[in-house]
């Protein structure tokens, strides 16, 4: 009886809170039963034996979903972005072709290890990198191109691909944020040479903090493994324990984690679907706003990771007044990336012209899939309210 009056109180107490702090969050992830009982599980009997259980059966199902061969859950995105450019054999003095527009998470793993990174204009339809600017920029030191799937939309596949075969260069999907993404019928990330994947806790489907490199070539994933492994090799003929020929990384991801991520992805199909209805609802409701919100190809599919509006140049938008507007109406906003060429570790010419007016309008909106049309409502009605004042 008396834990019962607790549970209670603890209920009036949750939904006192709700009312007095309602702030709307940008992201977070959605967590059920089904999350709680994998976690809850793997903690009490995920060891021993059993320690890579969950590890196993997330990176499984992941690789079903993508419809890949290949799959290495890791410690972060940005980790597995690194072992992609290490399995391919990037080198210092190499040079990667990478769009203006991305969290700078897709640059850094190519600082890591000495090559240049290449900044490309975006399009301006889709804000993702242009195939033409990737023709362009290829020099002899040209090694590999990343394709970002921003915020959810769609990198033009068919093209970067042609050119990579034309030029011999690997193709890195970086889905961090693309996750239920199609081109042509292809999930985003299966079509380049690896594609890779985010689970921090702002996205589609999370571990909290993780990553995940998906493949269909044999050498890139044995290689990354290896890789992701301190360099040890098990199939090395004088193999034994401890023993290793090569020093490699550690970024792998725990079997706790994966618990989480295999409950997540067996939602994956519910989870892009609410993506999509939120997007659905904004779109709908800002329809006679003058603006763009992402863009969704006929031959895509766009899994709206991130709702984003580019406000029409006639508003004339103060972005900083904005996201202060939105602050004193409890709602979190973002504004779109800056150019990576504008950040001060980069000090480049600002040459790359469509990126830096894309960025100057842009804004992200919240989009956590408990979100509520009503929530949606509020979003909406502030921003209209901060355009009309
Ligand atoms: C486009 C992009 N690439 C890479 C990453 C890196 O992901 P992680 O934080 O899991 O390392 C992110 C994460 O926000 C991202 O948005």
């Amino acid at each position: 009886m008396g834990r019962e009056i607790c549970r209670a109180y603890s209920k009036i107490e949750y939904y006192l809170m709700q009312i007095i702090n309602n702030r709307i969050p940008i992201n977070k992830p959605s967590i059920t039963k089904l999350e709680v009982s994998y976690v809850n599980d793997a903690i009490r009997t995920g060891w021993g034996q059993k320690c890579y259980d969950y590890l196993n059966r997330f990176e499984i199902q992941f690789a079903k979903y993508e419809c890949v061969k290949h799959s290495l859950a890791t410690s972060s995105c940005t980790g597995a972005i690194h072992l992609a450019l290490l399995a391919m054999g990037v080198k210092t003095g190499d040079e990667v072709i990478v769009p203006e527009l991305t969290w700078i998470a897709s640059v850094e793993p190519v600082l890591y290890i000495g090559a240049k990174p290449v900044f490309v204009d975006v399009i301006e339809d889709t804000w993702c990198i242009d195939p033409k600017k990737i023709r362009e920029s290829i020099t002899k030191k040209t090694k590999a191109i990343i394709a970002v799937h921003l915020y959810g939309n769609v990198c033009e596949m068919d093209e970067i691909m042609k050119i990579a075969n034309e030029h011999n260069l690997f193709v890195i999907e970086d889905a961090a944020e693309g996750l239920g993404s199609e081109y042509k019928g292809k999930k985003v990330g299966s079509i380049g040479h690896a594609g890779l994947f985010s689970f921090h806790g702002t996205k589609t489907i999370s571990t909290g903090e993780g990553g995940i490199l998906v493949t269909n070539s044999e050498p890139i994933y044995e290689k990354a493994k290896i890789l992701n492994d301190h360099g040890r090799n098990p199939k090395d003929p004088d193999h034994k324990t401890f023993w290793m020929r090569e020093y490699g990384y550690k970024y792998k991801m725990s079997n706790l984690q994966a618990a989480m991520g295999l409950a997540q992805i067996e939602r994956v199909v519910e989870l892009v679907e609410r993506k999509r209805q939120i997007f659905d609802w904004y779109a709908d409701l800002l329809r006679d706003v003058p603006c763009k919100m992402n863009p969704e190809q006929k031959y895509a599919k766009n899994s709206y990771w991130l709702p984003t509006l580019i406000f029409d140049k006639s508003l004339n938008i103060d972005r900083d007044a904005y996201f202060t507007y939105m602050k004193e109406c409890k709602i979190d906003c973002r504004p779109f990336f800056y150019p990576l060429s504008s950040l001060p570790l980069f000090k480049k010419k600002r040459i790359n012209h469509v990126s830096y007016d894309i960025y100057s309008r842009g804004v992200n909106l919240p989009s956590y899939h408990d979100l509520s049309k009503k929530d949606v409502t509020r979003i909406v009605n502030a921003i209209k309210d901060f355009i009309n004042e």
